[in-house]
């Protein structure tokens, strides 16, 4: 009697286990959300960094990853997000090519109900979640950092792309910095660009106009990533300039050894880890029917061009100098060896 109750139990507890387990399977299966990731391009070494960060986060999280490459088309771009909402994306991440050009996509996926969240770039659109760093304040680093080294004399801008509210917020960040030392004559400004596509190469050509109509006479560049960065130095270096102050943004592997050589003044670091990371987990929760307003952390902004009041995060960049390289090698951004590849003898501490 006691072993046929023995049995029973075991039995019953088998069955109830099976029973989990087939009732367990299907519903993780129908909860398995997929999120779509439209890129812009892959130009930047960062977006690898970014992408990885998306998948390994999502994947962390039980959800799927599908993705598409605009490859700096704004076109294609409004194709890809119209594909991924076909292969049944319940989220997207977008990482818009142009503000302007993104909208009807957007207004696509919101018709079928499907979240959307402005990747590092705004893209301004009520209900759109806006994930970033504090452009503005990146702004800010660039140019005091510039600053820091040349208090005075002829200045250049190396804008971004116009068609990427994040150039304007830079700029506008550079300028709370710099303003002060123009209007009291400390500063002129002989240049200022913006680079089409943020393209190192139309960066270059910019700044080889400016460096012509200023018959060299350039003291400073306030570039505003580390591909424009690149693009002005090399103008420079084929005029003899290199050591003149340049700013840049990114934290890419070539921008970080130039800083150890002496050839780029600063880079701003955004940990497109964590920004990746966080894409993610909003994503989830958004597909799961969080909405903007509700997501942990989220603040109220409306400081784009036509004041659109958004839930917003913003996460905090970190200037990158000579003095702090170890940051980015202690954080496992890059290695040692590849940041001081060729640095100097009295270059900077960390490398020697
Ligand atoms: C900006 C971004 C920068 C830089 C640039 C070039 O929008 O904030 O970090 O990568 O695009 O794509």
């Amino acid at each position: 009697m006691v072993e046929t109750v023995k049995l029973g139990r075991r039995a019953a507890l088998g069955v109830l286990a099976g029973a989990a387990m087939l009732v367990s399977v299907p519903a993780t299966a129908q909860q398995r959300i997929t999120v779509g990731v439209s890129w812009s391009n892959f130009q930047e070494e960062r977006w690898k960094t970014d992408e990885a960060a998306i998948k390994s986060a999502l994947e962390r999280l039980g959800a799927n990853y599908i993705s598409a490459d605009a490859q700096s088309n704004p076109q294609k771009q409004l194709a890809d997000i119209e594909g991924l909402i076909t292969r049944g994306a319940k989220a997207l991440i977008v990482l818009a090519q142009d503000s302007q050009a993104i909208q009807p996509a957007i207004a696509r996926a919101q018709a079928e109900g499907i979240p959307v969240l402005g990747y590092d770039r705004l893209i301004e659109v009520p209900g759109v979640f806006y994930l970033t760093f504090d452009n503005r304040e990146v702004g800010r680093q660039q140019a005091a950092a510039v600053l820091a080294q040349k208090p005075q004399g002829n200045y250049v801008f190396i804008k971004g792309s116009s068609s990427d509210p994040n150039a304007d917020f830079l700029h506008a960040g550079q300028l709370d910095v710099l303003r002060p030392h123009i209007q009291a004559g400390r500063i002129r400004v002989v240049g200022e660009q913006y680079t089409d596509r943020w393209l190192p190469e139309n960066a270059q050509r910019n700044m080889e106009q400016i460096l012509t109509a200023n018959q060299n006479r350039v003291d400073a560049v306030v570039a505003s990533n580390d591909g424009t960065a690149g693009g002005s130095i090399a103008a420079l270096a084929a005029q003899g300039l290199v050591g003149v102050p340049v700013s840049g943004q990114d934290g890419d592997h070539a921008a970080l050894n130039r800083i150890a050589r002496g050839q780029q003044t600063v880079s701003v670091w955004k940990d497109a880890r964590e920004l990746g990371a966080k894409a993610a987990e909003i994503a989830v929760l958004m597909a799961r029917g969080t909405r903007p307003d509700q997501v942990p952390g989220a603040q109220k902004w409306a400081e784009g061009a036509r004041k659109v009041s958004m839930d917003a995060i913003f996460l905090k960049p970190v200037a990158i100098t000579r003095d702090n390289l170890n940051l980015v090698i202690d954080a496992g951004w890059v290695t040692r060896d590849v940041v001081c590849r060729g640095a100097p003898a009295n270059g900077p501490a960390v490398c020697r």
